[in-house]
């Protein structure tokens, strides 16, 4: 079993991650090792994430490195090919497309703003192979306001990503709204502290399908839920709104809304604290 963090500490040249991200990516790419695949990263600095990814994938790989620094293209005296541009400028990517092809993995581990970010992803999303993905790194700069970075923002890398998981539910018949191109290539979103990971599926997906088996066994199958007063003994006595559940109230109701909502807020408390 090939282990990450001893090409990250064996590698030749300087490099930095963060201490959680080797047991993530280890779970994410041990199907690739040794695959012949395309993996490009966004970030070379010195270039010593560059030389860990060839050891812990194997000569298959083809490493691709982009970087504003113009000094990283001495890097391809090492068998890496590097491209020098900017990861916030669309033109650049379509460039980059042109001449590269489909890629496997993208990672991003570039200068970490909403932009760039959101347009590394939207510019690369089509260009990735059918259970690719696209890893995107420091997403805690979603968080930060120094440093530049100045969110939490309605527009920050998160926050957009949120999108794409409302995009990715289409695929459920009760979702009225249309599946789309990207409903249909991305399978999943994971997310871990500080990294992204959007996942696209095995081939075009479509709608999913509602399966029942065994239909003559349905017996006492049945929604319990607003049955019986007694289900509900566990919930708060004393709150008003509790009280009115028990009492069957729909939940098409606006009492249930409010009372929903109400539940919702306090927890969102306790969880922010
Ligand atoms: C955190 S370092 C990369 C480190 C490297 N991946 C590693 O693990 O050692 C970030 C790099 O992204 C580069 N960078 C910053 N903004 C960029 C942009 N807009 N386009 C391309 N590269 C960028 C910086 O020059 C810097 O070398």
């Amino acid at each position: 079993m090939k282990n990450l963090k001893n090409s990250f500490k064996k590698s030749p040249k300087y490099s930095i991650k963060w201490s959680n991200y080797f047991e993530i990516y280890e779970n994410l790419f041990k199907r690739f090792v040794n695959k012949k695949i395309t993996l490009v990263e966004i970030g070379v600095g010195d270039g010593g994430s560059l030389f860990m990814w060839r050891k812990y994938f194997g000569k298959k790989v083809k490493i691709i490195g982009i970087e504003l620094n113009p000094e990283a293209k001495k890097l391809e005296k090492n068998g890496f090919k590097i491209f020098i541009g900017d990861q916030s400028n669309p033109d650049f990517w379509k460039r980059f497309y042109k001449k590269v092809g489909k890629i496997d993995i993208l990672i991003d581990d570039g200068g970490h703003t909403n932009l760039q970010q959101v347009t590394t992803l939207m510019e690369s999303i089509k260009h990735i192979n059918y259970e690719g993905m696209i890893v995107v790194e420091d997403t805690h700069t979603s968080f930060m306001r120094e440093k530049g970075f100045k969110n939490p923002s309605r527009y920050s890398f998160i926050n957009f990503s949120k999108s794409l998981v409302e995009i990715l539910h289409r695929k459920n018949p009760m979702i009225k709204k249309e599946i789309n191109y990207f409903s249909q290539i991305i399978n999943s979103v994971e997310y871990y502290d500080s990294v992204t990971v959007i996942n696209i599926g095995k081939k075009r997906l479509t709608k999913s399908k509602h399966l029942e088996n065994n239909k003559k066994l349905r017996v006492y199958f049945d929604d319990f839920r607003f049955k019986n007063e007694n289900n509900m003994k566990n919930s708060t006595k004393e709150n008003f709104f509790s009280n009115l559940i028990k009492r069957n109230v729909s939940k098409r109701s606006y009492l249930y809304r409010i009372y929903e909502n109400w539940i919702i807020k306090k927890y969102l408390k306790i969880l922010k604290k």
